[in-house]
């Protein structure tokens, strides 16, 4: 007699083959990242404009690649089990640029709204200060958060983001709503980030040794990691390492 195996759990039923695989390089990288309790990456996505140069290419070419990365990490990173990841995409200095490399980067930023609304477990915040950006642009970020709410993967997007810019914005905040006295918990509870953990890792690619003004609040016991790596060329492989390494500091956060 034969017996019938439930849809899906028959090795030849097409419903195994085509189910969405969650592509690890390394089986043991998860069970590395809950053991050392890594829920909270962030990546300073740096290098672009360089990897773009050393290959006589437009700076603007370079944020393309760029984008691209970003997503083939940020979908790695959830993968492994990482619960929230931040990237820092655009800082309230990098105004500074020439307005065309400016306008490359927000015309990506754009693009990516339309496919990041198709997005099903992710849920999207976009950090930074939206009233200096373009109304149209910062009505879509609002409209994808919206859509996005309560999703089980946190993706917090650092966009026009300064973390001295966003401290003084907590404060401003917590006056407004009538505090009289500023404390530590007062601004833990006012920043962007406040309903996340702290980063627990934060990587920066493109062999610069500092944070450039990155969650400067959040960052204070954070593990930093940096990669000689332009960002374009940083790959799952280098997550890893980044995770491996991770799991081998010793958090000590002022105790012994
Ligand atoms: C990071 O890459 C992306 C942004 C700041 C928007 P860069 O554009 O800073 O690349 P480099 O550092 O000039 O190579
Ligand atoms: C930091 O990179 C900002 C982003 C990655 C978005 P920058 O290239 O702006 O930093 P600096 O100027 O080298 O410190
Ligand atoms: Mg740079």
């Amino acid at each position: 007699m034969t017996r019938e195996l439930p849809r899906g759990k028959d090795p030849g039923s097409p419903f195994v083959m085509f189910k969405k695989k969650k592509r690890v390089l390394n089986e043991d990288i998860p069970e590395i990242v809950r053991s050392s309790g890594l829920r909270h990456i962030a990546y300073i996505m740096d290098g672009n404009g360089r990897w773009a140069t050393s290959r006589s290419l437009p700076r603007e070419l370079g944020h393309s690649a760029g984008a691209k990365n970003f997503k083939e990490i940020v979908r790695y990173s959830k993968n492994i089990g990482v619960r929230y990841v931040t990237v820092y995409a655009f800082s309230t200095e990098n105004w500074k640029r020439p307005q065309r490399e400016v306008s490359a980067i927000m015309k990506l930023l754009d693009q990516y709204i339309d496919e990041a609304s198709l997005e099903d477990e992710i849920e999207f915040l976009f950090i930074g200060d939206r009233e200096n950006v373009d109304p149209r642009i910062a009505e879509r970020l609002t409209s994808l958060e919206k859509l996005t709410a309560g999703r089980s993967f946190r993706l917090n997007i650092a966009f026009n983001y300064g973390g001295r810019d966003e401290i003084v914005h907590a404060v401003n905040k917590a006056i407004s709503a009538g505090c009289t006295e500023i404390s530590e918990k007062i601004i833990s509870s006012n920043v962007y980030t406040c309903d996340c953990p702290d980063p627990d890792l934060i990587i920066r690619t493109g062999a610069e040794y500092r944070i450039s003004n990155f969650l400067m609040w959040q960052s204070a016991y954070s593990e930093l990691y940096f990669s000689e790596k332009m960002w374009p060329e940083f790959k799952p492989q280098d997550v890893d390492s980044a995770v491996i390494e991770f799991s081998k500091r010793k958090r000590r956060f002022g105790g012994v």
